[in-house]
């Protein structure tokens, strides 16, 4: 033993553990076999910061949802894709309106959840890899803070060329981020300081994320402001045609395909 975990599909377990707590469908975690035990996805950053959130709030239908959540849905048009739909709570919301919506995620276990919820269009895999299935959609939604899919600036191009290979003509992203750099906890503003020194964007997050004895590979997650994503999205083949912070530090940045 090494004390280090399994790679494994974090996302998937835990998801599974919290649809199985929150419906009674399936072994549900227990203290001493007997309790229910609140499911927590602990995210390590590589500076040793060690956070816990529960899990609870990614099955959440649309009345616990945060009004910029809303804002999103609301500005959603034709075929759409739920980039990281995780347990399909906004797939679920957009099929109810008669939005034709297909979910992608990496994590097989967080389609499957999303598929016992009820989603019915489910890709597995990544934007680049969906190029090839031939689908192209009018909308793009990154929400639950997925612009950090964006990774930073060696992965943006990359991650809008994707996108743009999938996109029908006058397609939009709308993605939601939040800005990181209001904090005065030396502990945050040391780490974007040694990233900024690192040739980093100050909140290229190097993470990984653990549950019971499983954990993910160590992987980037952007958390910028919308000045520095303005930034990654110059010279590509979208334009950043909106921004809404009216909950900052939160923020939805909508993309236009150009041309
Ligand atoms: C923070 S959760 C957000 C879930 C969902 N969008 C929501 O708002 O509840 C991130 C999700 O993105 C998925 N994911 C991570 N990397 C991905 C990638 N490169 N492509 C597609 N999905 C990814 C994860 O498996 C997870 O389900």
């Amino acid at each position: 033993m090494t004390g280090e975990p399994l790679i494994g599909d974090v996302v998937g377990e835990l998801l599974r553990d919290t649809f199985a707590v929150a419906t009674g469908v399936g072994p549900r975690p227990l203290v001493g076999g007997r309790l229910p035990r609140p499911v927590i996805e602990i995210i390590e950053r590589d500076d040793g910061l060690i956070n816990g959130a529960p899990s609870a709030h990614y099955l959440d239908g649309p009345a616990d949802w945060q009004p910029y959540d809303h804002r999103a849905v609301d500005r959603v048009r034709g075929e759409t894709l739920d980039v990281g739909t995780g347990a399909g709570r906004i797939a679920l919301l957009l099929q109810e309106r008669g939005v034709p919506v297909t979910g992608l995620d990496t994590s097989a276990g967080a389609l499957a959840v999303s598929r016992r919820r009820g989603v019915r269009r489910l890709v597995h895999g990544t934007v680049d890899t969906h190029v090839a299935d031939g689908h192209r959609y009018d909308t793009f939604l990154l929400l639950g803070n997925n612009l950090g899919l964006f990774e930073g600036r060696e992965r943006a191009p990359e991650f809008l060329a994707a996108l743009a290979a999938l996109a029908r003509p006058g397609a939009q992203i709308i993605a939601h981020g939040t800005d990181p750099y209001g904090t005065r906890d030396p502990l945050h503003t040391g780490y974007h300081e040694r990233n900024r020194r690192r040739g980093r964007l100050g909140g290229q997050l190097r993470l990984r994320l653990r549950y019971r004895e499983l954990g993910t590979e160590w992987f980037d997650y952007l958390v910028c402001s919308a000045e520095e994503f303005a930034a990654l999205v110059r010279g590509s083949a979208w334009r950043l045609t909106d921004v809404d912070d009216r909950d900052a530090p939160y923020y939805l940045a909508t993309l236009r395909l150009a041309g």
